[in-house]
């Protein structure tokens, strides 16, 4: 049975190469596509998913999603880091792309939750806003998904790692109260974060592959090419694959070991989007962890393995 998976994004070049890996995979049915705010605002990104859809032939259904953070000051989009139309600034034929789908995605996600009872896999690359929102106003969704893997936050296994701040990173700053509803609620969450999806990089010879390959392979090379030159100021040569090593964790698990325990957000102050888990075995007096439920968090990743997975799957698709 494939595993079906709604996938709440915002498109941002690496999300779009992370949409293409999971629409080319044989083991997933992606059965929905939420927007949310973030690499560029939601009509940017909503834009952005249409266009993938209709170029791409993809079947799911695109939701758009939150606007604007549950408390957090809007911050200017990373334009820097996905270009001004959130898709490197390549060249985009946008005329007459097919609408969104009439829900606000934190609907839609209720919707598919409650039809496909433990069926559902969630993957979210974005802040979680929408996901904060679906549990607002369904907090029986919780008992109903069969998982939420979330890219997102550094939980500092090797010292500080974050990428807006040298503790927090874009997806959880850019959302930090959404962040800490998500990972604190009673359902099966899975932190993908920066720890482990900087060890997977796509390098030279990886990008000489997909420049070989079917469109989709091709489209990422090309989105890529400004996202490649930003990540030159960490002495990358490529680009750290982000959004699809969260994606390959529902593909294949067995590539990520992880850690259990309770996660809690910083949501202000000078720490804000640190996101900290905290160890049961250490006795620690009461405190702000105690009433979070255990999650996981990867703390290792078979990086070789990831990448192999992606590049096989796109090179098998058109
Ligand atoms: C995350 O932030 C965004 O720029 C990427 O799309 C990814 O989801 C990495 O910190
Ligand atoms: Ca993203």
């Amino acid at each position: 049975m494939p595993t079906k998976v709604i996938f709440d994004t915002d498109p941002g070049v690496d999300d779009a190469a992370a949409l293409l890996f999971l629409n080319a995979c044989r083991t997933v049915d992606l059965v929905g596509i939420t927007t949310v705010f973030g690499n560029a605002d939601i009509d940017t990104v909503t834009r952005n998913a249409l266009y993938l859809k209709r170029r791409f032939g993809i079947d799911a259904p695109v939701a758009r999603g939150a606007g604007r953070a549950l408390e957090a000051e809007p911050s200017p989009p990373p334009v820097h880091v996905h270009g001004r139309n959130g898709l490197g600034d390549m060249l985009l034929e946008i005329e007459d792309l097919p609408g969104p789908d009439p829900r606000p995605a934190h609907r839609f996600i209720i919707d598919l939750v409650r039809q496909q009872e433990g069926q559902i896999s969630i993957v979210a690359v974005g802040r979680l806003t929408n996901l904060a929102m679906a549990l607002a106003e369904a907090p029986d969704i919780a008992g109903l998904v069969k998982e939420v893997v979330v890219m997102g936050g550094a939980f500092g296994l090797a010292g500080p790692n974050g990428n807006v701040t040298p503790v927090a990173e874009a997806n959880i700053i850019g959302d930090p109260h959404a962040a800490d509803i998500v990972f604190g609620t009673e359902w099966p969450v899975t932190a993908v974060g920066l720890d482990v999806t900087r060890q997977v990089v796509m390098g030279p010879a990886s990008l000489d592959r997909l420049a070989v390959g079917g469109e989709a392979a091709r489209f990422i090379v090309e989105s890529t090419r400004g996202y490649r030159h930003y990540h030159m100021r960490f002495g990358v040569d490529g680009f750290y694959v982000h959004d699809s090593s969260a994606a390959a964790f529902v593909v294949d698990r067995s590539l990520f070991q992880t850690r259990r325990g309770p996660i809690r957000v910083a949501t202000q102050g000078v720490a804000a989007g640190q996101t900290v888990q905290m160890d049961r075995m250490t006795p620690y007096p009461p405190g702000a962890w105690d009433a979070a439920p255990d999650q996981d968090v990867a703390v290792s990743v078979d990086a070789l393995g990831v990448r192999q997975l992606i590049l096989d799957t796109l090179s098998c698709s058109s």
